[in-house]
């Protein structure tokens, strides 16, 4: 009887092994696969231990036991082989899941984030999600610290802009003042000289309001049913003056009425930052092109000068606040500005769902807003 259940316990438990060796062997192969597909392996290898002992017991005639020790056995032995085999899985997953932890702690303050190999499917999906995080958050904070000393440069620079010119006017008025100058033709320049300067200022800080207002997502747009030529018409109006005294000429060029939904007043706005830009930058005998065309239910109103080209390096820049292509930041005589209008201008037509972009063509560049055509 003892020898008997010896045999019995040999039989299966040898079964047991061979078994086991082989979902050991298995599970190896699919290590990298779902934990699902391991879980399968561990239940497959219960019932075929099981079962293999089951069979090679029934087989084996000379065993005459009680039936009920035979089966306990048998059953027990499929299921220690079953537990054994889970217990290597469950090691393993635990193995994987703290090299993905300790892979997180590890990140450094960059936010370098380097996924660990040879994972679960399962966690090897967290590992790349993880690491698709990772990199928005460096992209995020990139663009934040960029952000971030833009708007420091921009306070600087801004305070130098404003505080030159009004050490100007501080002196002429002193001048004024204590009759150092009388002459009239001297005094009349001072006046003119302090009034085109304080429009200039005005203007200045109109821009950085409207940037903040941009900035902070405060811009109110009230919309309207507006037609592009109308838009265009106006643009072309209020700069003709200054087209006029740099000799440029300026044409318009409008297909018929395209009604888009915008805020007249803000957009008018974008495309006279457009406008008067195009003229500072072309020489006098130039050509600058307003254009309005609609097709693919979009909207264009495009610019076009003869600045001679705008360098390949400063294209994807001339939108950021403050820029202005060169590095000095001394306010000229002709009164360039801040850096602003073109920021504006984005922000103006980003507001209402368009893109703006500008490319070199021909003898200059051609900025263009493109917006959503209304119904
Ligand atoms: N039509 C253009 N041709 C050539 N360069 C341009 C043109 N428009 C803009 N730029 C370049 O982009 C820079 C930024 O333009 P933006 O309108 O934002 O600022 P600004 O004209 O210098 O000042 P602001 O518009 O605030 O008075 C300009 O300083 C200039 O270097
Ligand atoms: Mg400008």
């Amino acid at each position: 009887m003892i020898n008997e259940m010896a045999l019995i316990v040999a039989v299966t438990a040898g079964l047991g092994l061979l078994v086991a060796l082989a979902g050991l062997g298995a599970m190896w192969i699919l290590r990298e696969r779902s934990i699902g597909a391991m879980l399968t392996v561990v239940a497959v290898v219960t019932v075929v231990a099981t079962l293999g002992g089951v069979v090679a017991i029934t087989l084996k005639m000379i065993i005459e036991g009680t039936p009920r020790d035979i089966v306990l056995s048998v059953v027990a032995m499929g299921g220690l082989v079953g537990l054994g085999v889970a217990t290597v899985l469950a090691r393993r997953v635990v193995a994987a899941s703290r090299r993905l932890v300790d892979a997180v702690h590890a990140v450094p303050a960059s936010g370098e984030f380097t996924p660990p190999t040879g994972l679960p499917a399962e966690l090897g999906t967290i590992a790349v999600s993880l690491d698709h995080a990772y990199r928005r958050l460096r992209l995020a904070g990139e663009r934040e610290r960029a952000l971030e000393s833009a708007r420091r440069e921009l306070v600087a620079w801004v305070s130098h802009d404003l505080r030159t010119p009004l050490a100007g006017m501080r002196a002429m008025a002193e001048a004024l003042e204590d009759g150092v100058v009388s002459d009239p033709g001297t005094t009349g320049r001072y006046h003119r000289q302090i009034r085109l300067e304080v429009d200039r200022l005005s203007g200045m800080v109109d821009d950085l309001f409207e940037l903040s207002r941009i900035h902070a997502g405060a811009l109110r747009l009230s919309r309207g049913r507006i037609g592009l030529g109308d838009l265009v018409a106006d643009a072309l109006a209020g700069v003709e003056e200054l087209a006029r005294a740099k000799g440029v000429r300026l044409t318009g060029e409008v297909d018929p009425v395209i009604p888009v939904q915008a805020d007249a007043a803000e957009l008018s706005r974008a495309l006279r930052n457009l406008v008067v830009n195009a003229i500072t930058h072309t020489p006098g005998d130039g050509t600058v092109v307003v254009r309005a065309s609609a097709g693919d239910g979009v909207a264009r109103l495009s610019v076009t000068d003869c600045c001679g080209g705008i360098p390949a390096d400063d294209l994807p820049r001339v939108f950021d606040v403050a820029f202005r292509g060169e590095t000095a930041r001394t306010p000229t005589a002709d009164g360039t500005g801040a850096g602003l209008g073109l920021a504006i201008a984005r922000g103006i037509v980003e507001a209402h769902e368009g893109e703006i972009g500008v490319v070199n063509s021909g003898p200059g560049c051609r900025f263009e807003i493109r917006l959503p055509l209304s119904a």
